[in-house]
């Protein structure tokens, strides 16, 4: 069964999706040449708490292993969950996926980017403006009455009509009073397949695109999971609600104030 959020948990869920996206908005100006990922971890963690709320990636328990950091950073190919390193500078030509999930007042927002540092080839642009894209595609068809497969062909549809590959080993996925709640949501699939959308449901859409094959696999620190051939990935994700008057996108800076802890 798919969470339906009622008045309240909608009011929640708008609060902490509008800090998770000021949080993920804070750290893209950081991004240039020279800096670490722990740089960006250490922003997060700050901005964060000033606003109050807490990272769910933090201590996020996955089989035996914690999640030892507010942020999840991932340079060009890590896919997703890469950790942050005071080792891992930052070099003019990479990419940066930085994604930001917390937690306020019992509920979940999450939202992702990936940013360039400074200029990249010409190859890895088109990477991220498809993606961008097809996280933009994906919630157009986020629509009352239509299906969770509508949303999946919709951004495989765009991505591989441009040459690249949908990751296929992780998805995106509701969210809520959890950071993963029903139902599953395939960046693959065919259209009029999956549950049907209904009113009041919230969704993390999340494209993970690969410039090359889908395969991924995960490194021996147990979460950092890059693409196979090692090709540059980018990820793009928005918390969106489902409303009778179209998709909402819940994780736009700048929607609630922001309050200051
Ligand atoms: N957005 C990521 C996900 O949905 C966040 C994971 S937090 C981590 O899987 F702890 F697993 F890194
Ligand atoms: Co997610």
């Amino acid at each position: 069964m798919i969470p339906i959020k009622d008045k309240e948990g909608i009011a929640r869920m708008r609060e902490v999706c509008a800090i998770a996206a000021t949080v993920l908005d804070s750290l893209k100006p950081l991004v240039r040449p020279g800096v670490t990922t722990m740089d960006l971890e250490e922003a997060g963690r700050a901005e964060i708490a000033r606003l109050g709320a807490r990272s769910a990636c933090y201590g996020y328990q996955h089989g035996s292993r914690r999640y030892p950091a507010h942020t999840c950073i991932s340079v060009n190919e890590e896919v997703v969950h890469g950790i942050p390193s005071f080792k891992r500078v930052l070099r003019e030509g990479d990419i940066v996926s930085l994604d930001i999930v917390l937690e306020y007042n019992g509920y979940i927002g999450d939202n992702a980017v990936t940013v360039p540092v400074a200029a990249v080839a010409p190859a890895i642009e088109k990477l991220l403006r498809v993606t961008r894209e097809a996280l933009g595609i994906g919630v157009r068809a986020a629509q009352v009455g239509n299906r969770i497969g509508d949303i999946s062909s919709a951004v495989q549809a765009h991505v591989e009509g441009n040459g690249f590959s949908v990751v296929r080993d992780m998805v995106g996925h509701g969210v809520g009073v959890a950071m993963h709640e029903p139902p599953e949501i395939p960046n693959f699939g065919k259209r009029g397949s999956g549950d049907k959308i209904r009113p009041g449901m919230t969704l993390a859409i999340e494209p993970m695109v690969n410039l090359g094959g889908y395969a991924t696999l995960t490194l021996p620190d147990g979460w950092t999971v890059v693409s196979a051939d090692r090709s540059p990935s980018a990820h793009f994700e928005h918390t969106v609600l489902t409303t009778e008057k179209g998709p909402e996108i819940l994780t736009i800076p700048g929607l609630v104030p922001a309050r200051t802890a």
